[in-house]
């Protein structure tokens, strides 16, 4: 069956992961998607808080029950990195790219991040549900991003603000998100999501227990996985779960 959406809307809110993962608990349906204009506790990966104040981003949750195990969640993410940067690209006419695993970039400031948060089911191991959160820097505040994130963060539009492209770019990212959550894990995902990765061929600092390697990034496989290749010629394979990047971009 093709995802069809419910949108619930607020004009703030602590977290849309954290609205959206309390309405999976009580029951709610795939396909609703909680949107806020603002998000006082907005967080990313590795519990990093997302900047989220009013007027300035797209912030935005959505509930999703795949008859599956927990390594979809990946396919989900990956996924949603390819409809998010293909509809960036389509409304700004700039060309975004995907910095591995989650992160979307124009150039070397980073426009969007995407986060999945998953529940195991006690049952049958399968997945429960599955939070897809979307936190895209759509203008430049106007006190400008915080202190600790201005050198990296970035807005997908200039700075006059219009409220239309808002909505075009969530009904845009939505569209292409249920075409391919239609097919996860195909081939067709993985090729774009690989063509858009930016930081293949790239050096990089990998960051795994706390200890820093310089490593070339080689490819991504098949499974996401992403190969890298330190100055000795040794190869690596890391999984998104374990390491986290700091590219010189
Ligand atoms: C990251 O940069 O590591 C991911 C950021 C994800 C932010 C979005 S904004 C909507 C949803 N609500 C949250 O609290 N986080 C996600």
């Amino acid at each position: 069956m093709p995802l069809t959406y419910k949108l619930i809307e607020f004009s703030e809110l602590n977290s849309t992961n954290i609205y959206a993962k309390e309405l999976a608990r009580a029951g709610e349906a795939e396909g609703t998607l909680v949107t806020a204009q603002s998000q006082s506790e907005g967080y990313g990966r590795m519990g990093r808080k997302f900047y989220s104040p009013d007027s300035s981003g797209l912030y935005a949750s959505l509930i999703l029950r795949p008859k599956t195990d927990c390594r979809k969640a990946l396919l989900v993410t990956t996924a949603a990195c390819v409809a998010v940067s293909e509809a960036i690209d389509k409304l700004s006419g700039k060309r975004s790219g995907i910095k591995w695993v989650n992160d979307i970039y124009i150039g070397s400031k980073k426009v969007c991040g995407i986060l999945c948060e998953s529940a195991i089911s006690k049952n049958n191991g399968l997945l429960d549900y599955l939070i897809l959160g979307i936190g895209v820097n759509l203008y430049e505040p106007q006190n400008g991003f915080e202190d600790d994130i201005k050198g990296i963060a970035g807005a997908v539009f200039g700075s006059e603000y219009r409220k239309e492209m808002k909505t075009e770019l969530q009904k845009e990212i939505f569209d292409n998100f249920a075409r391919y959550y239609e097919d996860l894990g195909s081939r067709e995902i993985y090729c774009k999501y690989r063509e858009k990765c930016f930081i293949i061929g790239q050096k990089v600092n990998v960051i795994k227990n706390g200890a820093v390697f310089e490593h070339t990034v080689c490819d991504i496989d098949e499974s996401f996985r992403l190969i890298t290749k330190n100055d000795s010629g040794e190869y690596y394979l890391h999984d998104s779960g374990e390491v986290s990047l700091k590219c010189n971009i």
